[in-house]
């Protein structure tokens, strides 16, 4: 019997040296960046990965020679600028989204709404053209927003697949994991912390009561850690599509689980994307008073998306 308490069964490390096989295309938009570096470099690292399709507006000639020389069996094609976008997709059983532009300090992911909305809705048009069935993770913030405005965009080409479409709030728990396990001197890679709600500000809410094993209780955008994060999360999709069972993650995705429509909580993976919402589980009083004061702002930034793609030709 499935415990939604434990911690996902894939490792990073694990996935690094694991000799499964698999053959999927995996494309990261956004592969230049400060995070989709060494999001590239963790995902050729893998043997999940057989075509490492690179995709952004500068430099992805000069990245993807430079993977391409790391000896391991993924395939690294490079693609820059819009004309090549098509066929960086083409394809793909997953799309990794961390293109865009990040915060700087005093900025709230809210700030970058209005340059990041565009490049996200031209790169999910573009996903739902070429690769309608592909697992897309989207780790352009707002998140709370973006991943609104993915689904709208899938919708308008009539191929949204809701089990299919996540927010990565990855970098959350590993935080979550992190911060624990120095404050009771544990093994963070023992520990799982689950974090549900949305990914900013009040809308990330860590589950310290549902924490195993049980405890008490910057400036600038991170990407390293994000790197990780995020190819923690591509390998769990990569192998509960790979038929792997058990295969647990927090995310950021279309919920019946409260009055939100796109609400975070761990979700059991299968070979379709989301076999199973896990739900809220049984909260403390106090994490259902950070549930319920979340609610109007990840309402408001949910609508925010929508009308964004709504006005959007
Ligand atoms: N989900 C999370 O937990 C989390 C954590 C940290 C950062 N982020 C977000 O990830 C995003 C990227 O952060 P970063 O530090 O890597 O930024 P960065 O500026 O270092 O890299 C962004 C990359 O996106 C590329 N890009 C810009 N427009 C593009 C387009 N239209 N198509 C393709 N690529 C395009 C840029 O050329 C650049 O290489 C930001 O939105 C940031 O807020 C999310």
């Amino acid at each position: 019997m499935f415990s939604r308490a434990v911690r996902p069964t894939v490792s990073l490390a694990r996935s690094l040296s694991t000799s499964s096989q698999n053959n999927a295309k995996v494309a990261v938009l956004g592969a230049s960046g400060g995070i989709g570096q060494p999001l590239s470099l963790l995902l050729k690292n893998s043997p999940l990965v057989s075509h490492l399709s690179l995709y952004d507006i500068a430099h992805t000639p000069g990245v993807a020679a430079d993977l391409s020389h790391i000896e391991t069996r993924a395939q690294v094609t490079g693609h820059m600028g819009p004309d090549q976008l098509d066929a960086a997709l083409q394809g793909c059983d997953v799309v990794v989204i961390p293109a865009g532009v990040p915060r700087k300090p005093g900025m709230t992911r809210d700030d970058l709404f209005n340059t990041n909305a565009t490049i996200v809705a031209t790169l999910a048009d573009a996903c739902a053209r070429n690769c309608p069935e592909a697992m897309i993770c989207v780790i352009a913030n707002p998140v709370n927003s973006t991943i609104p405005i993915t689904s709208e965009v899938m919708k308008k080409h009539g191929v949204y697949n809701p089990n299919r479409v996540f927010g990565v709030t990855t970098l959350d728990i590993v935080r979550a994991n992190t911060f624990v396990a120095e404050l009771k001197g544990l093994d963070p890679a023992r520990v799982n912390v689950p974090v549900i709600g949305g990914h900013a500000g009040k809308t990330i809410i860590p589950l310290i009561s549902q924490c195993t094993p049980k405890a008490k209780a910057g400036a600038g955008s991170a990407t390293l850690s994000m790197a990780y994060a995020g190819a923690r999360f591509t390998f769990s999709v990569l192998d509960a599509m790979n038929g792997k069972e058990g295969v647990v993650e927090c995310a950021y995705v279309r919920s019946e689980e409260t009055e939100c429509k796109y609400f975070s909580t761990p979700l059991l993976l299968g070979k379709n994307g989301i076999e199973k919402n896990l739900g809220l589980g049984k909260l403390s009083a106090f994490e259902e008073k950070l549930v319920a004061d979340a609610m109007d702002e990840l309402k408001g930034s949910i609508k925010k998306g929508e009308d964004f793609a709504a006005k959007m030709k």
